[in-house]
C-alpha cells in the first residue's frame, strides 16, 4: 500500500474555508502544496476541486462525487472513497488527500502523515479541519514563516 498523506491549511480555530473558498491568500502555502504534491495523485472532494476547477499539471487528480454524470477533462472521477483509493493505488504515485472538510473527516483515521499549515489567527469560516492531535501524535518537522497578513507554521505530523 502506498503511503497516504493529508495536506491542508487551517487557522488556529481549525477553519479551512469560507463560502466555498480559502479565507486567505498565502502564496508560500500554495507553492508548498504544488511542490509537495507534484508527481503524486491528489484526491479532492467535488466542492474543493470546483474552487479552482482544473487539474494541476504535474500531478494526477481524482475527484470524489456521488454524481455519476460529473466529468472534467483530465480528471479521474470516483464515486466512493474506496474507489478513489483503489484508483490511486493503481496509478502507483504518492497519494495526497487535498480536502475539503468532508474528505478530511473521512480519511483522518487512515492517513499515515499530515502536512498541516497552521495559520496563527482566528478566522471566520464554515468548513473545518477535524481535531487531529489525538491521531497524529508525533511532530516530524515544523517551519515557521509569515507574509504581510499572517504568521503560519508548516507542520508535518505522523501517528
Ligand atoms: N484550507 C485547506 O487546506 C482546504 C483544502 C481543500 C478545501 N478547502 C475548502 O473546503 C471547502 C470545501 O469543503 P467541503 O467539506 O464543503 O466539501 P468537499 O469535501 O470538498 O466535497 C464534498 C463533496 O465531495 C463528494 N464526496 C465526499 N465524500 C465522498 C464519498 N465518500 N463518496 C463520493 N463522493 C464524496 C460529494 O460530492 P457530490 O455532492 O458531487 O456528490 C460531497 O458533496 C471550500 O471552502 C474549500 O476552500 C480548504
Amino acid at each position: 500500500m502506498k503511503q497516504l498523506n493529508i495536506i491542508a491549511a487551517c487557522s488556529e480555530n481549525r477553519v479551512i474555508g469560507r463560502a466555498g473558498r480559502l479565507p486567505w491568500k498565502i502564496n508560500e502555502d500554495w507553492n508548498y502544496f504544488i511542490r509537495k504534491t507534484k508527481g503524486g495523485t491528489i484526491i479532492f472532494g467535488r466542492k474543493a476541486f470546483e474552487e479552482f476547477g482544473y487539474p494541476f499539471s504535474g500531478s494526477q487528480t481524482i475527484v470524489l462525487t456521488r454524481n455519476h454524470e460529473w466529468r472534467c477533462k483530465d480528471v479521474i472521477v470516483a464515486t466512493s472513497l474506496q474507489d478513489a483509493l483503489n484508483r490511486a493505488q493503481e496509478l502507483g504515485n504518492e497519494i495526497w488527500i487535498g480536502g475539503g472538510q468532508h474528505v478530511y473527516e473521512e480519511t483522518i483515521t487512515m492517513a499515515d502523515t499530515l502536512y498541516l499549515t497552521v495559520i496563527h489567527a482566528e478566522v471566520e469560516g464554515d468548513v473545518y479541519f477535524p481535531v487531529w492531535d489525538s491521531f497524529f501524535t508525533k511532530t516530524i518537522s515544523r517551519h515557521e514563516s509569515r507574509n504581510d497578513d499572517f504568521r503560519y507554521t508548516f507542520f508535518v505530523f505522523a501517528k
